[in-house]
């Protein structure tokens, strides 16, 4: 499973529409995508909701960052994208990226 980041101090620069629109094309590519939300603002999540009904959805999940929890990623994962939220610091994108990432357990 490959998993994507996408993550910037700065609010509103275009963060979820890069997440929602990677989900989007490895989806249409047929590859099983997770859209992992970790901003409770939950735009990509609920992107991914008003999406499931067609062909290739997205599986939309919510995460806190720092819980180590929330998200359970299926197995048969392909691509798995991480939305974050504004004002993030490097210490949290650093704590996001250390294996076991919260979002890679089985
Ligand atoms: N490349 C772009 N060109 C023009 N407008 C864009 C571009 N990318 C995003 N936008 C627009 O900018 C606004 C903010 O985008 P988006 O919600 O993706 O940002 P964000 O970084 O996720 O915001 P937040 O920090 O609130 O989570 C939206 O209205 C979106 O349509
Ligand atoms: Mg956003």
């Amino acid at each position: 499973m490959r998993t994507i980041l996408i993550a910037s101090p700065k609010g509103g620069c275009g963060k979820t529409t890069v997440a929602t629109n990677l989900a989007a094309f490895y989806a249409a590519a047929g590859k099983e995508t997770a859209l992992i939300d970790c901003d409770r603002q939950g735009s990509s999540l609920h992107w991914a909701e008003k999406r499931s009904v067609l062909a290739h959805p997205v599986l939309g999940m919510a995460a806190k960052p720092g819980s180590k929890v929330a998200a359970k990623v299926p197995s048969g994962t392909k691509r798995c994208i991480v939305d974050t939220a504004a004002g993030i610091r490097v210490s949290e994108v650093a704590e996001l990226l250390k294996p076991p990432m919260p979002w890679s357990f089985r």
